[in-house]
């Protein structure tokens, strides 16, 4: 009898904290209500990978050397031999592949779990998560860990990464109901090794700037862990635009990106950034009520973007 492994893999928005995260600043992370799901089968001859997910055109063809070495990373962490192994791959769920909302890091959680349970293997989720951080470096080279930490166990997170190579720090956070957010995507592909790099060179370059952004960043996201718990939405919004300016300083946004902000902030939203890799990718804009997200995400969508309408803290 032919078998099939499944698995998915939540999507997510970084609320607080991208690039700094990597050089151990804390962050604060949202799964989102969009998964990316995989179905895996053992087959005879090589890995095959069907990408059916909706997204950014070109991401797939864009991505493709990187998702491979990703499968293949997965699974030496497996315990399997890339050389010898041949699966078939089937890529799908409802969450675009577009940059900056852990598309990547949601189809490597999806594709372990689903391999895992092809090879009827019993995978706890931290070891699922370790397996996918293994495969997120062949996308973002030095990744922190957020990404697939969001995309394995989902919800609130504060993530703070152990520099010297011990467990993170992962902790739930809980707000007192959803909130709604839109998130607007510039429709350019965007590659997160290299800005991840780039990042880092800045930083070694302009030690003195960077430090003052990095205190800057670390104090910020201790600021807004206490507004979400008091669920003080007007000071959210106001540290997300703080946010933004940071990500601003070291490089990171685009002028597509500060033209979706712009758009948002116009259109009343309580607070606007970038979020994941940035240099392309996507924003997001804190929208609470169905009313103001439509609001807000039409006035993109005039401009000719894609945007998703979805909910932090569930
Ligand atoms: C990408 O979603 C977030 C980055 O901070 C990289 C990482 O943390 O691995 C840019």
């Amino acid at each position: 009898m032919l078998t099939l492994g499944k698995g998915s893999g939540f999507g997510k928005v970084i609320l607080f904290g991208e690039h700094f995260v990597v050089h151990g600043v804390p962050g604060i992370v949202s799964a989102i209500n969009s998964r990316a799901e995989a179905e895996v089968r053992i087959t005879s001859g090589k890995i095959e990978i069907s990408d059916e997910r909706k997204g950014a055109k070109g991401y797939a063809e864009e991505k493709k050397t990187q998702q491979i070495e990703s499968i293949e990373r997965m699974l030496k962490t497996m315990g399997l031999d890339p050389k010898t192994t041949s699966l078939q791959i089937m890529l799908g769920g409802n969450l675009p592949s577009f940059s900056g909302i852990g598309a990547s890091a949601a189809s490597s959680v999806a594709i372990a779990r689903a391999i895992a349970e092809e090879y009827k293997k019993v995978m706890s989720d931290e070891k699922i998560n370790q397996i996918a951080y293994e495969a997120e470096k062949a996308y973002a080279g030095n990744p922190s860990g957020i990404d697939n930490t969001a995309a394995t166990f989902g919800g609130l997170i504060w993530f703070k990464k152990n520099l010297k190579g011990g467990p993170n720090i992962i902790e739930r956070l809980t707000i007192r109901e959803p909130i709604e957010i839109i998130i607007g995507n510039t429709g350019i592909v965007a590659n997160t090794k290299a800005m991840v790099a780039g990042v880092a060179a800045r930083k070694n370059s302009k030690a003195k700037h960077y430090d003052r952004v990095f205190k800057q960043a670390e104090e910020l996201v201790s600021t807004a862990k206490v507004a979400l718990k008091e669920f003080n939405l007007r000071k959210i919004g106001r540290l997300m635009d703080e946010n933004h300016s940071l990500l601003n300083e070291i490089g990171v946004s685009s002028k597509e990106l500060d033209f979706l902000v712009g758009i948002a902030r116009e259109q009343g939203a309580l607070g606007a950034k970038l979020t994941g890799g940035g240099g392309g990718g996507c924003m997001t804009a804190l929208t609470p009520t169905r009313e103001l997200q439509e609001k807000v995400a039409n006035a993109i969508e005039q401009e000719g973007f894609k945007v998703l309408k979805t909910v932090i803290g569930i």
